[in-house]
């Protein structure tokens, strides 16, 4: 038996609570791993509230990212006791997820857990720091060097920016950060940034160009902000775009890119392939300083997380939240 928390839908009511469930319960997958802690994600907010159409088959356990023990395998690839890390792949959408003691998996989606930090701290990190990592890796291969400009960071509080904050800082790059809580200022000068904006002069409808503020961008806002992002990016310089908090639209118009060569580079952490992961947790481990990773966590139990899940949608959690099992 095991506690998760489980989302059911009957017509168009919603259902989450905390369940004990069985073993057999579980669905199919070579890998059953023993999780030690999970994480809340943006994602996993829409998921347990239902304020988005995340969970693709129910009853879902939510959780798109987790770190644990290898428990039974018939995968040549893992053995009972190896430590293991997850991160997309569909699970907590198609595929019970992280919010639980346990989970069942197929092995592909696996990395061995990262040398460099604990279950804990790769969870401090999830999702959100790695898919900062990828939108930072993404930059630098598009040429996007710290000599040449300023970066942006949109959703700077959040867990996407505020990885993408230190990322981008410890790297060299100086970092501008577009907030709508002036009043974490500190927190995000400590994480990096050396200016804030108000996110107030993104996200209003706005022209097709603008003056040319920064050679890169970060955005996991998407919306309006996406939009004023591109027309203020310099001649030559690239948008990496990973988030919709603003909205999925994208009220923009192709003069970025056809009057200043500006690309808009997507990025998708869910199903990147194995090699590009690897890398992404290597570059994560030799960046990140694990005293920062604890200023950005706060850590609660299962019980607390749909609680949790409400409050992040509302914009009042700052960094990462771990769900310790
Ligand atoms: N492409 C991928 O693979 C991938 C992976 C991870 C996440 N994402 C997406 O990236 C986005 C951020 O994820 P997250 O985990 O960082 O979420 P999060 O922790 O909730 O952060 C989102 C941040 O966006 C800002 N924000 C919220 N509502 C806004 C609005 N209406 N207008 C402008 N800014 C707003 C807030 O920052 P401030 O308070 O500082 O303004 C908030 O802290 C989400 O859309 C998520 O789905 C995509």
């Amino acid at each position: 038996m095991f506690k998760a928390i489980l989302i059911e839908k009957q017509e168009a009511n919603q259902r989450v609570g905390i369940q004990t469930l069985d073993d057999s319960q579980l669905p199919d997958g070579d890998v059953t791993v023993r999780v030690d802690c999970s994480t809340l994600n943006y994602k996993d907010a829409l998921a347990i509230t239902g304020k988005g159409p995340v969970v693709r088959n129910f009853p879902m356990v939510p959780g798109i990212d987790l770190a644990g023990t290898v428990e039974e395998s018939s995968s040549a690839d893992y053995q009972p006791g190896d430590r293991v890390l997850l991160n997309g792949w569909g699970v907590g959408e198609t595929h019970w997820g992280g919010l639980a003691e346990k989970a069942r998996l197929e092995s592909r989606w696996l990395i061995p857990l990262p040398s460099a930090f604990s279950a804990r701290q790769t969870m401090a990190i999830g999702t959100a720091g790695y898919t900062a990592m990828l939108a930072v890796m993404t930059l630098e291969r598009q040429g996007v060097a710290p000599d040449q400009g300023d970066v942006l960071v949109t959703g700077a509080n959040g867990g996407v920016g505020s990885y993408a904050i230190a990322l981008l800082s410890r790297l060299g790059y100086r970092v501008i950060a577009a907030t709508g809580r002036p009043q974490e200022a500190a927190y995000l000068r400590e994480l990096g940034a050396q200016q804030i904006i108000d996110r107030g002069e993104l996200s209003a409808p706005g022209r097709p160009l603008a003056k040319e503020r920064w050679a890169g961008a970060i955005d996991s806002v998407g919306s309006h902000t996406l939009a004023n992002v591109l027309a203020a990016t310099r001649y030559g310089g690239t948008v990496a775009a990973c988030g919709l908090a603003q909205g999925m639209d994208l009220p923009s118009s192709v003069a970025p890119f056809i009057l200043r060569g500006v690309t808009l580079a997507g990025i998708d952490s869910v199903m990147k392939p194995y090699s590009e992961r690897i890398e992404a947790w290597r570059r994560l481990g030799e960046l990140l300083d694990p005293g920062q990773l604890d200023a950005i966590t706060q850590t609660i139990g299962l019980d607390d997380a749909i609680k949790q899940a409400e409050e992040l949608l509302k914009g009042k959690v700052r960094g990462r939240i771990v769900v310790s099992m």
